[in-house]
């Protein structure tokens, strides 16, 4: 039986290697979320088979009660709230890491074993509460801006101190809780005080690390069980969760102290210079203007997700080109709320892979663009971060649109994006501004070439 549950385990890391090599490309990833959750049910039915942990009536009740859950709040969420429902989901993958560590506990357990579950406690209970703040702040049940405080410095310094004196003592006096409860009451603190100073535009980069954390403490309690499946699962999301952070900050042009250090976003937003006037257009317009365009740019952002435009976006897209006219969308590395999310609604409307250029490859071409479309975009392309030297967004790389010839900004109102800063691509001399929901905006567009 021992053989071949290894046996199991072995098969199932490699379908989750798999699985996250094919989520690297947009063509394969659904076939990759399939492999790796393959993978991961072959993983639980060895894991609970394995000595008899549980009877089959278990697993088959386990099995369908989790499915109905995860198949429920996949369809229901919607997808703009899909970072907060990855943000929930990962603080319930560290509490359950702190609640193996604890079970773990044993009068026999040695010095190794004691380390690697006061580890799980430690890391699941940080990442527990500091993924409910970010979710809290995400869902803006919690004000989203960065939380300081004199002395905050000092306040976390003492509880790294604290945690690192209740661990040391756990694995010195296993048989006292009170190091214990010392240990748990403090990690789930500091989760809380590390994720405060931190504003809700970072909450992505946070939600990243956090699930790196969960990978992390996952793998700690992979050890302190001895179960081979979970040490490697949790090595692997610990280490796709820190790459895909890094991703970010680089997006972002940030260091990661920076990001949680650095209080961005604490409500000292410096308003650009901002110049020039507001130069609203009409559909009519609008249209003429695309008419003679032979070279269009397409900037989705947030927007395009909340109008769910993305269906009307590839109807006016076809259009273009049947028109003549070449037509790329610029997709940002953090566009949206979500890592990936524009490339996500595009895939949904059918558009094509090659039509997406990133940011790096859509930049050097913005010159040669007649008409840049950005909708629902803001922060993604706000020139500020070249710009404006005080602005908080400085240095973040962005989609330069106010280098094409025209730009046509499609959004509701002169409302701020998620940095809630200023953009002075709204005043300059070749923006014009096409005021109202995207999707009608984009539909009205559609109606006009039809
Ligand atoms: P934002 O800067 O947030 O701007 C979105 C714009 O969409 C708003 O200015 C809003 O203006 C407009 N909008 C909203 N609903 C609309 C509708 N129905 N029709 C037309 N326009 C609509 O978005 P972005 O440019 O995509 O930038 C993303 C921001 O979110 C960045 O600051 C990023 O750091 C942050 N963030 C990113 C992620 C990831 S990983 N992608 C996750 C969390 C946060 P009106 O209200 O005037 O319409």
């Amino acid at each position: 039986m021992d053989n071949l549950t290894q046996f199991a385990y072995v098969v199932a890391a490699a379908l989750f290697i798999l699985g996250l090599k094919q989520l690297g490309s947009p063509a394969t990833a659904r076939r990759g979320n399939t492999i790796s959750a393959v993978g991961m049910l072959l993983a639980i039915v060895a894991a609970l088979l394995d000595q008899g942990i549980v009877e089959y009536q278990w697993i088959a009740i386990g099995f369908v009660a989790g499915g109905l859950v995860g198949a429920a709040a996949a369809r229901l969420v919607k997808m703009t709230a899909m970072p907060e429902m990855v943000a929930l989901f990962n603080g319930f993958g560290g509490m359950a890491s702190l609640l193996v560590g604890w079970a773990a506990i044993s009068p026999a357990a040695g010095t190794f074993t004691l380390v690697t579950i006061v580890l799980s406690i430690l890391i699941g209970g940080l990442t527990f509460t500091g993924s409910l703040v970010a979710y809290g702040k995400l869902s803006e049940k919690l004000g989203s801006g960065a939380v300081m405080f004199q002395g905050q410095q000092v306040v976390n310094s003492l509880i790294v101190l604290g945690i690192v004196a209740g661990a040391v003592m756990f694995c010195v006096e296993p048989a006292n809780h009170l190091w214990l409860y010392l240990v748990v009451g403090l990690s789930l603190l500091f989760g809380i005080m590390a994720v405060i100073p931190i504003g809700g535009a970072d909450m992505p980069v946070v939600i990243s690390l956090l699930n790196s954390y969960s990978g992390l403490a996952a793998c700690a309690a992979g050890f302190a069980v001895d179960n081979n499946i979970l040490i490697v699962a949790g090595s692997l999301v610990g280490a796709s969760g820190i790459i895909l952070t890094q991703i970010m900050c680089k997006a972002m042009n940030r260091s990661l102290s920076n990001v949680l250090f650095s209080g961005f976003g604490s409500g000292k937003v410096e308003s650009a210079e901002v110049e020039g006037e507001i130069k609203p257009i009409s559909v009519e317009d609008a249209f003429y203007v695309l008419e003679a365009a032979t070279n269009v740019a397409i900037i989705p952002g947030y927007g395009m997700a909340v109008a769910q435009a993305q269906h009307v976006v590839k109807e006016l897209m076809e259009l273009l080109e049947r028109n003549g006219a070449e037509v790329n969308f610029g997709i940002h590395p953090v566009a949206g709320r979500m890592p990936g999310h524009m490339n996500v609604l595009l895939a949904e409307a059918d558009v094509a892979y090659d039509h997406l250029l990133e940011m790096d490859d859509i930049n050097p071409r913005m010159a040669n663009v007649d008409v840049a479309i950005v909708i629902g975009a803001n922060d993604v392309v706000n020139p500020a971060a070249r710009e404006v030297e005080s602005s908080p967004i400085y240095g973040m790389p962005v989609i330069n649109v106010d280098q094409a010839r025209t730009v046509f900004v499609l959004k509701r109102s002169m409302a701020s994006g998620f940095a809630g800063i200023e953009n002075p691509l709204f005043y300059k001399d070749n923006t014009r501004m096409l005021f109202g929901d995207a999707k009608e905006s984009i539909g009205g567009l559609v109606r006009e070439f039809g």
